[in-house]
């Protein structure tokens, strides 16, 4: 039993309250079509159903970091992004379950059009691949037509196709990089942008200005706040946080990369500032460490959940597996033009 203490960093009796009507303003409409009757029945031992499902189909199950932690527990394989695409390349199943959101799972069928990948919820999206809609993103690439086009994985298929290479949170100076004396479009997310600008010296990148409902969240004003309530804290952040928020932290890097940190670093006291899904594998690896929540600008939580992320969960995982519904689907032409850029940035992260 792991021992690590979170701590939501201020009051915590309003913070049910205020991150559920947050969360509503934000949250994605959620058709769970499966669930469809009040009727749904479901074993005592959903894990252990979900376990024989998982066999039965000879199925996998891949998870991002930010699922809850009995889904995280029950994975085959959890990682972040990258090392989520990479594991999608290499499965040998006939059924891909995954329990992250749509563009990981449109992604791993991308790299597997034999198999069959099914995940939990359908409406689990992302601010940052929905607000890069393909007919607009087309026309701001004819606007820069000797540009290259470098996209974050959040991205739909359609925006992919129209990349040259794809990047994740983890290797994106490295991927920029790969365009050195070019224009360079950079898509979707203008936090995640202004950062690789930084790493990567290429202040001229042409972008995007889509961002993620999540990590924009965190107010740089009331971690330093925080701050000076634990000196001794390190901070660790992820590159999708507004820049003041960035400025503030010890340390940024993807989700794999602040585990590994929050699990290899000195300090006993964690400031955090992604979602909190990546405290399940810190509290495994590193028991007896504090973690904090990084402040949201709510001034009552930090309210640090993916809303489409949390979606899924262990019953809607269940009847996925159960009814192989629903699946992720992509037409021929339009992942073969996808797989290009994705396969690419695979090689180069070999
Ligand atoms: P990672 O690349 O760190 O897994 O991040 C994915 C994501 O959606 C961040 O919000
Ligand atoms: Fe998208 Fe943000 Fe959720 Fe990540 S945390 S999946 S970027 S909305």
């Amino acid at each position: 039993m792991a021992t690590a203490r979170i701590l939501c960093a201020f009051a915590q009796a309003r913070v049910g309250l205020e991150c559920a009507m947050a969360r509503t303003l934000q949250r994605p409409s959620q058709p769970v079509e499966s669930l469809s009757g009040p009727s749904a029945e479901f074993p005592d031992d959903l894990e252990a159903a979900i376990r024989d499902l998982l066999r039965e189909r000879n199925a996998v199950l891949l998870a991002h970091y930010y699922q809850e932690s009995e889904v995280q527990d029950l994975a085959d394989f959890v990682g972040d992004s990258l090392a989520l695409a990479q594991a999608a390349q290499s499965v040998d199943h006939d059924v891909i379950a995954f329990c992250g959101v749509h563009f990981m799972a449109e992604t791993a069928k991308i790299l597997n059009p034999e198999r069959t990948v099914v995940v939990p919820d359908l409406a689990a999206g992302c601010s940052l691949a929905d607000g890069c809609p393909p007919e607009e993103f087309r026309k701001f690439k004819q606007e820069h037509p000797d540009a290259a086009v470098l996209s974050y994985i959040n991205t739909t298929a359609e925006i992919k196709a129209m990349s040259d290479l794809i990047c994740t949170s983890s290797n994106a100076p490295k991927m920029a990089a790969e365009f050195e004396g070019q224009p360079l479009i950079f898509a979707p997310d203008r936090h995640l942008a202004r950062w690789v600008a930084q790493r990567a010296d290429r202040p001229d990148m042409i972008v995007w200005q889509g961002s993620c409902i999540v990590h924009e969240q965190f107010s740089a004003k009331r971690l330093v706040q925080l701050k000076v309530v634990h000196p001794d804290a390190e901070v660790l952040a992820h590159p999708e946080c507004d820049e003041a928020v960035l400025e503030e932290a010890d340390f940024v890097a993807s989700t794999t990369g602040i585990i590994k940190r929050a699990v290899e670093s000195e300090a006993q006291t964690l400031i955090i500032a992604t979602e909190d899904g990546v405290f399940h594998q810190i509290q495994q690896q590193a028991p007896g460490k504090t973690i904090l929540q990084a402040p949201g600008m709510d001034e009552s939580c930090a309210c640090n959940q993916c809303p489409f992320m949390r979606l899924n969960t262990l019953e809607k995982l269940f009847l996925c597996l159960r009814d192989l519904t629903p699946q992720v689907e992509i037409e021929e032409d339009l992942r073969l033009a996808a797989l290009r850029p994705v396969e690419r940035m695979l090689e180069l992260s070999a």
